[in-house]
């Protein structure tokens, strides 16, 4: 497993379901040019499953991730992909409990401490996403939303060492709305302080980060890093983000 307390940044790129050969092919030839990255910023990116061998293949100072993997083992579970396959394609990283798999396929955040625990097992840091959504916030309900999520999804088995926590508010991804600075910090802080099965994690934030925002966003107190889905299928946005991450 990865040392993430050297790490002082993360920076997850989500690619969902785009991409191609070519489009990782012209994807890595311009990333080349940023071969001399800072180590302190732990920069992931993560392809479809299918793409996850060749992209490692190509580029190399980057850490790679899944989107999902099996709450099985092995054995008939058609379409399913374990833990320990992607610990054979070298994943360092999985997103797990995504508000796409848990609203799309109905995943529960019991499968999302499933899984999460068989990637423990296999020295794969679960990335576990959470988020209220918009009726949940007009409601009020963020915190209690967030801590019922945190307390089902989080396995008895993660720490501060193993797993990462996404506060990802569901109304914010893809829409180019985010919560205030503010609101992001302060989440956060609740986040890290006021869940004991969260207290000291890695707590990064998901939902329309694009080069515009980073800086700002990523800087805040509570703020250990970005999880970004469309902005880094755009070369030159997430260009800007990785040169920012060197420079600062
Ligand atoms: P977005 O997606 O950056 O396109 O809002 C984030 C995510 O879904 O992880």
């Amino acid at each position: 497993m990865l040392d993430l307390e050297k790490y002082s940044k993360i920076v997850v790129a989500n690619w969902k379901m785009n991409g191609s050969f070519k489009f990782i092919d012209d994807f890595v030839e311009k990333l080349d040019l940023l071969e001399n990255s800072d180590s302190s910023t732990c920069k992931v990116i993560c392809p479809p499953f299918t793409y996850l061998d060749y992209f490692s293949n190509k580029l190399q100072n980057i850490n790679y991730g899944a989107q999902e993997c099996s709450k099985y083992h092995e054995g008939p579970y058609t379409g399913d992909i374990s833990a320990e396959m992607l610990k054979d394609l070298n994943c360092h990283f999985c997103i797990l409990g995504h508000s796409e798999r848990r609203n799309f396929y109905n995943e529960k955040s019991s499968d999302v401490a499933k899984k999460s625990s068989n990637c423990i097992n296999f020295d794969i840091h679960p990335i576990i996403c959470v988020g209220e959504n918009l009726e949940e916030r007009k409601l009020n309900k963020t915190k209690d939303i967030l801590k019922k999520q945190i307390d089902e999804s989080i396995p008895k088995i993660a720490n501060k060492k193993n797993t990462i926590i996404a506060y990802e508010p569901v109304w914010a991804i893809g829409t180019g709305l985010t919560p205030t600075l503010d609101e992001i910090n302060q989440i956060h802080e609740y986040l890290k302080e006021s869940t004991k099965y969260s207290e000291g994690f890695r707590i990064i934030y998901g939902g329309s980060v694009k080069s515009s925002n980073f800086k700002e966003i990523i800087e805040l107190e509570n703020v250990d890093g970005v999880l970004i889905g469309g902005a880094s299928l755009n070369f030159e946005e997430f260009k800007k983000i990785l040169e920012f991450t060197y420079s600062s």
